[in-house]
This record gives structure tokens, C-alpha cells and sequence, in this order.
């Protein structure tokens, strides 16, 4: 159930400006070992997972369960021992250009401003980067950057740099988005800040989105579905749908029914001692 299906009432006046690009993402069957040598590491076993055009899914599990493993699969830079993904409708058979992925530390060119970073996305692909300029400073006052265009990463906290890194993933409207514990290396209040600002893009462009983490409550906080994973290899042991409304504001994340579904996750966990008291 992505954006344009499930407005809540505060957003349903905005259902006309939503992009909803987002597509379906299929996947079957995943298995994937690594081989070293003698040595071979199951990273995952037998991942089936539908996802909806437009759906936010959050994955949780150990590390080492192979969340960063399974996201390379879907994006096509690495391939699956066994199994196979389809978006679109199509078969993923390589690396894929259609898609934003944001990495756990932001990989930003020194060399280049704030803007231009945001606008290599467009340079590789061969676009024309002044078409984009306008969307590209939009999209960086979404996120709180509005004045730091011209800045160069350097000058730049974390947090800043991790969200010039979301804009730069979004900036060529990808039907796919593709997180890897991406608020890993913030603070609590970024984080937190980072959370609303994604939550907001996502409600404006519908892009099926794939976050990965280890917070149990920022995967609540944001996620249509939460898929929780066993220690490796990696299966899937839940899938969780979250009945919350959007935005999911203060009152939504400090309400009983959020407690109880991050409470439901960590007994997930215990059952694997994954967590243990
Ligand atoms: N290129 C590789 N060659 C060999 N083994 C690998 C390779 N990449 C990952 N692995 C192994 O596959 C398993 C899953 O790794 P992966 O990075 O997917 O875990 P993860 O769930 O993302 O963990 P974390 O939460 O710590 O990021 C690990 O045991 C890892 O050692
Ligand atoms: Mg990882």
C-alpha cells in the first residue's frame, strides 16, 4: 500500500501533486552463497518478497543476516546463486541505471558544490543538468539545505551531506530507492529529523522504496510493511504490516499501537537470541 493508495485524511488534498512513480519489485527465490576459496558463506536462503509500486518497505535483521547482500541483488550488481528478480515486469539480469541508491556514508565529489553533486546523477546519464537545476534546489530545501547549494562537502555536517547524498538519489525521479542503514552514522535528533524529511519526500513522489537498518523503531516509524530476517543465511521470519497513519507524526510514533509493533519485532529477535535480557 504505497502514498497514493493509502492518503491519510491530511494528505489527501495533496493526492493530485504526487508523482507516484514507483514500480513493482518481484522477488523470488534468493539464495546466495559466497564462495572464498574452500570457505562458503550462505548469505541468504529462499527470499520471496512482493513489493507494490509505490510501497515503503523496511527490512531488519542481524548483522551479517545479508540485507546489504540482497539490496546488490535487487540492484543488479551482484547475481543470486538461485532465484531471481523482476521490475517492472522485467527481468534483472545486470546493473541497472533506473533506480537511487544511498549508501550508508555518503560518497560525495570533494570537488564539486552541493548543487553539482546533486546534478552529477544527470551528467552521467547524459541529461541536460540546467533542466534539472530547478528540481535539484527544490528538492535540497525539502530537505533542509535551501542556502547551501553553492557549498562544498567539506563545509558540510554529516547529516548535511547524508541528506545532499537522498537528493542525489532522487533527483532523476527513480521508480526505485534503494537505503542501506542510511542514517547508520547519525545522531539521534538528525536522525530522527532525517526520518520526517524522507517520510515527506516519499508521501510527494510515491517511489517504492527499500530502507534498510538496524533501528527497529525508525523501520516502524517509516515502513508500509517491516520484513524481519533470521541470523544468516538470511530468511524471511516476518513480514509485519503497519497499520499507522501518515504522516507518522509525534503522536503516531508515541502511541500504544507503535510500542506494540516494535515490541512484536524485538520478541522476533529473542526468539533467534538476537537480543537477549
Ligand atoms: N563479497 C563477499 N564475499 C564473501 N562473503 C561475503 C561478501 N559479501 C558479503 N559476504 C558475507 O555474506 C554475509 C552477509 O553479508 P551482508 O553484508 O549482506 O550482511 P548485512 O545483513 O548487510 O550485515 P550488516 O547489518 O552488518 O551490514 C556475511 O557473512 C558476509 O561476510
Ligand atoms: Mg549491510
Amino acid at each position: 500500500m504505497g502514498p497514493q493508495n493509502h492518503p491519510s485524511p491530511s494528505e489527501a488534498g495533496q493526492a493530485a501533486q504526487r508523482l507516484a512513480v514507483g514500480v513493482a519489485v518481484e522477488i523470488s527465490g534468493i539464495s546466495k552463497v559466497f564462495q572464498r576459496g574452500q570457505i562458503q558463506t550462505q548469505a541468504l536462503a529462499r527470499v520471496d518478497l512482493g513489493v507494490k509500486p509505490g510501497e515503503f518497505v523496511a527490512v531488519v535483521g542481524p548483522s551479517g543476516c545479508g540485507k546489504s547482500t540482497l539490496l546488490k541483488i535487487i540492484a543488479g550488481l551482484l547475481g543470486p546463486s538461485e532465484g531471481k528478480i523482476e521490475i517492472a515486469g522485467k527481468l534483472i539480469a545486470g546493473p541497472h541505471t533506473d533506480l537511487g541508491i544511498v549508501f550508508q556514508s555518503p560518497v560525495l565529489l570533494d570537488w564539486r558544490n552541493v548543487l553539482d553533486n546533486v546534478l552529477v546523477q544527470i551528467d552521467l546519464r547524459g541529461g541536460d543538468t540546467a533542466a534539472y537545476g530547478d528540481r535539484a534546489r527544490a528538492l535540497l530545501a525539502k530537505v533542509g539545505l535551501a542556502g547551501f547549494e553553492n557549498r562544498m562537502p567539506r563545509e558540510l555536517s554529516g547529516g548535511m551531506r547524508q541528506r545532499a547524498a537522498i537528493v542525489r538519489a532522487l533527483i532523476h525521479e527513480p521508480p526505485l530507492l534503494m537505503m542501506d542503514e542510511p542514517f547508520g552514522a547519525l545522531d539521534a535528533l538528525t536522525r530522527e529529523q532525517m526520518r520526517i524529511d524522507l517520510e515527506k519526500l516519499w508521501l510527494d513522489r510515491g517511489q517504492t522504496t527499500f530502507f534498510i537498518t538496524h533501528g527497529i523503531s525508525e523501520a516502524v516509524a517509516l515502513a508500509d510493511r517491516v520484513v524481519v530476517m533470521t541470523p544468516r543465511p538470511g530468511r524471511i521470519e516476518r513480514i509485519i504490516e503497519i497499520d499507522l497513519p501518515r504522516p507518522r507524526h509525534k503522536a503516531v510514533v508515541s502511541s500504544q499501537r507503535f510500542t506494540d509493533y516494535c515490541n512484536e519485532i524485538t520478541e522476533c529477535f529473542m526468539r533467534h537470541g538476537v537480543i537477549q535480557y
